[in-house]
């Protein structure tokens, strides 16, 4: 039998049944809006997702046969240890020299399972309750429940398409208090897809050693660039902040690895000390399995990698040109990443099939229920009024679900 609802009972004072802190995180719009497009379609309905930011490709061939081979090693049955393979974290250093020019050793990696304990782990290793952190929105869903569950506090930061969605020295030195301990900084960028330019990256990390604010800075998209683009490691772009700044990166998005959570954090040598700590107690090794494939990854070659991008570009033109022919739509042209992130404020306030849309929020659900597209609500990212639809789905999902959405759209009066 299930206790009653709110509390156990524990004598005079009940106490409740999940704790403020935990039942505090807000589930992940971006995996909801996923898992709805999922169980729709298993009912059988034809739904197109924009939803997940995982390439549609397999991972490729060559990482697999690593895989396999290191599953039928027994030396890979084992616990190892646990801050990463040493030929794993060599892997990395020698990545991080050759993809960003930034230059490391091995005692400043942990290997993470996945990008996202990389984010939690730098978070609860580098704040104390009451820190803050400033937070450019549109921001990737999880970093505000990261922050907030490591005791800090985000000071978000709203920029939009004028500024191409990145802020200004101007606009986070008005977001800086003496409370400030950490800037959050990605580029390229989940959800706008923008790409910080080389004077932008160099002027934002100047004003941070400048002010002492560490600069936690996610470059996981870093291979995914278009349009001459160029993603600029924010170390590199300032080497002055190398001592109070954590790079986050991993597998996923490059590689096509998103299900084998690989991931990684590279800091100065006393951070990564403590975080290997926290790590050592919560989850250990990152399985060993996962860890020889991501090492074939980084030293194989990036042909398989060139290709996909060549995919990602071509279907990011296509998705611009559809979304930008919907009346009320803008989208401005992404550099980076596979995300488009489109300004829908022009749809806000209409009516669509006799229901009165408010909020991007409710215009992502008349889409999903009339359309059969989903797409998640610029609600999860910080900055209600857009969507965002990754294009890593196949050209045609992507060319019939944008037409269809665009078919219903333009319905609105
Ligand atoms: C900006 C950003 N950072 C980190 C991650 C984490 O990726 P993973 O945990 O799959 O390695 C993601 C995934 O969506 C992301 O978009």
């Amino acid at each position: 039998m299930s206790a009653p609802t709110g509390s156990a009972q524990t004598g005079s004072a009940p106490k409740p049944r999940v704790s403020a802190r935990i039942g505090g995180i807000a589930e992940s719009a971006t995996l909801a809006v996923d898992a709805k497009a999922k169980a729709l379609k298993a009912e059988g309905r034809p739904v197109i997702g924009f939803g997940a930011g995982e390439p549609d490709f397999p991972t490729p061939p060559a990482i697999v046969e690593a895989a396999q081979a290191a599953a039928a090693d027994p030396k890979n049955h084992r616990y190892s240890p646990a801050g990463g393979l040493p030929e794993l974290k060599a892997a990395i250093v020698a990545k991080t020299k050759r993809d960003s020019g930034y230059e490391i050793a091995a005692n400043q990696v942990l290997v993470t399972n996945g990008g996202k304990q990389a984010v939690y782990q730098t978070f609860a290793t580098l704040l104390d309750p009451g820190d803050e952190v400033i937070l450019p929105a549109p921001y990737w869903t999880t970093y505000p429940e990261a922050i907030t569950l490591a005791g800090g506090t985000p000071a978000v930061v709203v920029t939009g398409p004028e500024t191409d969605y990145l802020p200004s020295v101007e606009q986070l030195e008005a977001a800086r208090t003496e409370k400030t301990k950490v800037l959050l900084w990605c580029s390229p960028s989940n959800p706008t897809g923008a790409v910080a330019s080389r004077e932008l990256t160099e002027a934002v990390g100047r004003w941070a050693v400048d002010n002492g604010v560490w600069v936690v800075t996610d470059e996981i998209y870093e291979h995914l660039t278009y349009d001459g683009a160029e993603a600029v490691s924010m170390p590199v772009a300032v080497p002055e902040l190398a001592d109070t700044c954590v790079v986050l990166n991993g597998v996923a998005k490059t590689y096509a690895m998103t299900g084998w959570r690989v991931g990684w954090m590279v800091g100065p040598t006393d951070v990564i000390k403590a975080a290997t700590n926290l790590q050592s107690h919560l989850s250990s090794n990152v399985a060993n399995v996962s860890q020889r494939a991501a090492i074939e990854a980084l030293t194989g070659s990036l042909d398989a990698v060139d290709e996909m991008k060549r995919a990602f570009d071509r279907r990011r033109r296509t998705i611009v040109e559809l979304l930008s022919a919907i009346p009320g739509v803008e989208c401005p042209t992404p550099k980076g990443a596979f995300y488009a992130y489109p300004d829908v404020r022009g749809l806000l306030g209409k009516e669509i099939r006799g229901r009165h849309i408010e909020t991007s929020l409710d215009l992502a659900a008349v889409v999903l229920e009339e359309a059969e597209v989903a797409v998640v609500p610029g609600e999860a990212f910080g900055t209600p009024g857009y969507f965002r639809l990754s294009y890593a789905l196949s050209d045609d999902d992507l060319k019939t679900g944008v037409t269809r959405m665009g078919e219903l759209l333009a319905e609105a009066k």
